[in-house]
């Protein structure tokens, strides 16, 4: 629509021709100081396009004189993080387990690793807290097979337990029932006084005199008189309430029966020296370290 020019009566201002209810719209100018920062902001648009990424092209996008990159500024942080780690890693490479344990910059590292560590390689067999399960030891309470010092953990890890490896510890029950050297009346009643040494009631009826007789001939060598087990030979202690394969008469009779012989892997050859240090500082914080 167009309209002939009018002039406002009070103000002498020319008007737009705009009108809602009666009131009419001014075409006053644009205040200087709003023209001028919009002129400036153009420019600094321009002057950024120029310098800084801006406009995406087909296959690439124009990259700016300064050619600056957020992707290539995360890199550079990541590698210096890395190498940060290296060094830290080094330093743990250098100084005993005790000296980690006592040094707060070491522990931390060793710590974040080995739980790292811990769920990648353990965690499948040992249960994602440690906890273990049914022949699979738990690394939280302090009842330890083989030990539960640091070197003794660090060994452990290194080698393994009846792992294919020329030093992995070795302690081997031999299969009572299976091999022929007790009948199942004899298993039956040497697992009877095996409850017995843990305060378990035995069952009715059960000949606990033969029981005591075959467990000082069979087995005291290697679980002690009392059944307290032995380190060396990572005979799992009898006398205590935590069963790696279960104290009920049923699992009692059926180690006796099998002789169990669980294998630990040896980590000597698959995980690096730092990483092995770091899993024995961690198990050892888990709450049972010696
Ligand atoms: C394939 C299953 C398996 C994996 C994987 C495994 N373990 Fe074990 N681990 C065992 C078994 C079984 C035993 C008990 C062996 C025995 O009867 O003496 C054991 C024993 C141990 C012991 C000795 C406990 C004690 O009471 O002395 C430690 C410590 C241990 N594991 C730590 C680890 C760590 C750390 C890892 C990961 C690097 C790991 N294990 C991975 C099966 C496994
Ligand atoms: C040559 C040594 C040796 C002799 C002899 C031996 N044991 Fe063992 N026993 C072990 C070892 C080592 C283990 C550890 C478990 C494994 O093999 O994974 C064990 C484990 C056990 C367990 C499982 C404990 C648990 O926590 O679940 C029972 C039960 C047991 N023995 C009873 C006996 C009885 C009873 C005899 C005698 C009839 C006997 N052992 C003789 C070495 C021996």
């Amino acid at each position: 629509m167009a309209h002939d020019k009018q002039v406002d009566d009070v103000s002498g201002v020319e008007m737009t021709g705009h009108e809602w209810d009666g009131l009419r719209e001014l075409n006053n100018p644009l205040p200087r100081w709003w023209l001028w920062t919009f002129y400036v902001t153009c420019a600094w648009a321009v002057v950024y396009w120029v310098l800084m990424p801006s406009w995406p092209l087909l296959d690439d996008y124009l990259r700016g004189v300064r050619g600056h990159s957020q992707r290539a500024v995360v890199m550079e942080e990541v590698a210096a993080l890395q190498a940060q780690r290296a060094t830290a890693g080094a330093g743990l490479q250098e100084v005993s387990l005790e000296e980690i344990q006592q040094t707060p910059d070491l522990l931390q590292f060793a710590m974040a690793n080995g739980a790292a560590a811990f769920g990648d390689n353990c965690a499948a067999c040992h249960g994602s807290g440690g906890q273990g399960a049914t022949g699979y030891p738990n690394l939280n309470d302090d009842v330890w097979l083989w030990g539960g010092t640091l070197d003794e953990i660090h060994q452990t890890l290194l080698y393994g337990i009846r792992a294919e490896h020329d030093e992995t510890r070795m302690g081997d029950m031999p299969a009572f029932g299976r091999d022929g050297i007790l009948n199942r009346q004899e298993i039956r009643a040497t697992a009877n006084h095996v409850l017995t040494l843990s305060g378990q009631e035995p069952e009715e009826g059960a000949d606990l005199a033969l029981g005591e007789e075959l467990f000082v001939n069979n087995c005291a060598a290697c679980h002690g008189e009392s059944g307290e087990g032995m380190r060396e030979l990572g005979s799992a202690n009898l006398a205590d309430h935590e069963w790696l394969y279960g104290g009920s008469l049923q699992a009692v009779m059926a180690s006796i029966d099998q002789g169990r012989a669980g294998v630990m892997p040896a980590w000597d050859a698959r995980l690096d020296p730092v990483t092995i240090k770091s899993l024995a500082v961690y198990v050892h914080a888990l709450g049972g370290g010696e």
